[in-house]
């Protein structure tokens, strides 16, 4: 009778591991598909959770280490990447962005005109990632692709990769 309690005790036990790693392989974060160009506008697209560097939604004029052409700018951060703002909502310092984060630059050529979504997400076994784990976009406000996640950043990373990055990212280097 013991015996067969401890059999079917152990039983459950293995089947409720076995579930529980099945649930693990179904997580995203280790999915190996690529999120396409149009998953990330969708993303972009809404600003709902996002909390915007330091705290504002004023637009910035672009520094002059910019390599994205519209005079106009402002970042946002969603919860998963706003973790690693501080109170001021900069990025602290040492910060690696967890997987899932997702960082939004709106580029515009007047306050009202939103021209370009500069989009960075952390998402380390998309197959599109560079080798830091970021997958890069550029999409125009209509949803049309001007730069792929498919390249890997090659357009991105080199500039954003430069002296006093933080895992890449350089709003804190050019907006103190
Ligand atoms: C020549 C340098 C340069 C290149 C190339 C460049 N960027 Fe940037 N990027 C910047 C700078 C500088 C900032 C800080 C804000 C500003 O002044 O525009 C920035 C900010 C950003 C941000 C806000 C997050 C942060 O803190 O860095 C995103 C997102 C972004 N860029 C995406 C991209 C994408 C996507 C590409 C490629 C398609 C790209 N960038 C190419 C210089 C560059």
């Amino acid at each position: 009778m013991k015996r067969n309690k401890i059999l079917l005790l152990s039983t459950l036990l293995f089947a409720a591991l076995a579930l529980l790693n099945a649930c693990k392989n179904d997580d995203d974060s280790g999915s190996s598909a690529a999120i396409t160009d149009e998953e990330l506008y969708d993303l972009a697209k809404s600003t709902s959770g996002f909390v915007w560097y330091k705290n504002s939604d004023d637009f910035l004029d672009m520094s002059a280490g910019s390599g994205h052409a519209q005079p106009l700018l402002r970042t946002r951060y969603n919860a998963k990447a706003a973790a690693a703002l501080d109170s001021d909502g900069k990025v602290k310092a040492g910060t690696t962005f967890a997987d899932g984060s997702l960082i939004v630059k709106e580029l515009n050529n007047n306050p009202t005109t939103l021209a370009i979504y500069a989009v960075m997400y952390k998402s380390a076994n998309d197959p599109n990632a560079d080798a830091n784990g970021w997958v890069w976009a550029y999409l125009n406000a209509n949803g049309s692709v001007l730069s792929s996640s498919t390249g890997k950043g090659s357009g991105c990373n080199g500039c954003h990769g430069q002296a006093d990055h933080i895992d890449f990212t350089l709003m804190n280097k050019f907006f103190q």
